[in-house]
């Protein structure tokens, strides 16, 4: 394979990933806001807004890949399907352990986010317009879960938990 080729592939999937990580990222947010409707109704208005957030970079990554021809990514259902259940169980462990995961999430997403847009610059300016314009709400959600989440030790197995899971997930999905 050329290393054109290689490159372009590399292109297709990163952005593949972005995109299943957002679908991920709006089915945390919306169970997280299912649960706060009930317990921590004053919560509900900044998951709504991160929730429109991440349904806008869902959105633009959907755009680059229906225009670019590029399949989504296989297992979009089991982004879908992890995203509900950690938002679901996070939620249920108290609104600073839902803090703690949008921390253990976004700073997972900007540190691939990081490598990500140093590649893009060298290989395709327009993937990295998209990537890019998802950045400062991303920073936006890690500096609220840092704000309002806890570093206290109980918090640990959560963040342990979240964090890798999603590198998983985005480890996952480059082989999907
Ligand atoms: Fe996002
Ligand atoms: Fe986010």
């Amino acid at each position: 394979m050329e290393i054109a080729d290689i490159s372009i592939k590399e292109v297709e999937r990163i952005i593949r990933v972005d995109h299943a990580g957002e679908r991920g990222a709006i089915c945390i947010y919306k169970s997280q806001r299912f649960i706060a409707r009930f317990f921590y109704k004053d919560m509900v208005v900044q998951l709504d807004e991160m929730l429109e957030h991440e349904k806008e970079h869902f959105d633009t990554f959907n755009y680059w890949l229906v225009s670019n021809q590029v399949r989504h990514c296989h297992a979009l259902w089991l982004w879908s399907l992890g995203g509900y259940v950690l938002g679901f169980i996070t939620a249920l462990l108290g609104r600073k352990a839902i803090w703690v995961c949008t921390e253990a999430v976004e700073s997972t997403v900007l540190h691939h986010l990081e490598w990500q847009l140093n590649f893009l610059a060298q290989h395709d300016l327009n993937a990295h317009k998209a990537v890019l314009s998802i950045k400062a709400d991303e920073e936006q959600h890690h500096d609220l879960g840092s704000l309002n989440g806890s570093s206290a030790m109980i918090y640990f197995p959560i963040k342990f938990i979240v964090k890798y899971s999603t590198k998983f997930a985005i480890w996952l999905s480059t082989k999907l």
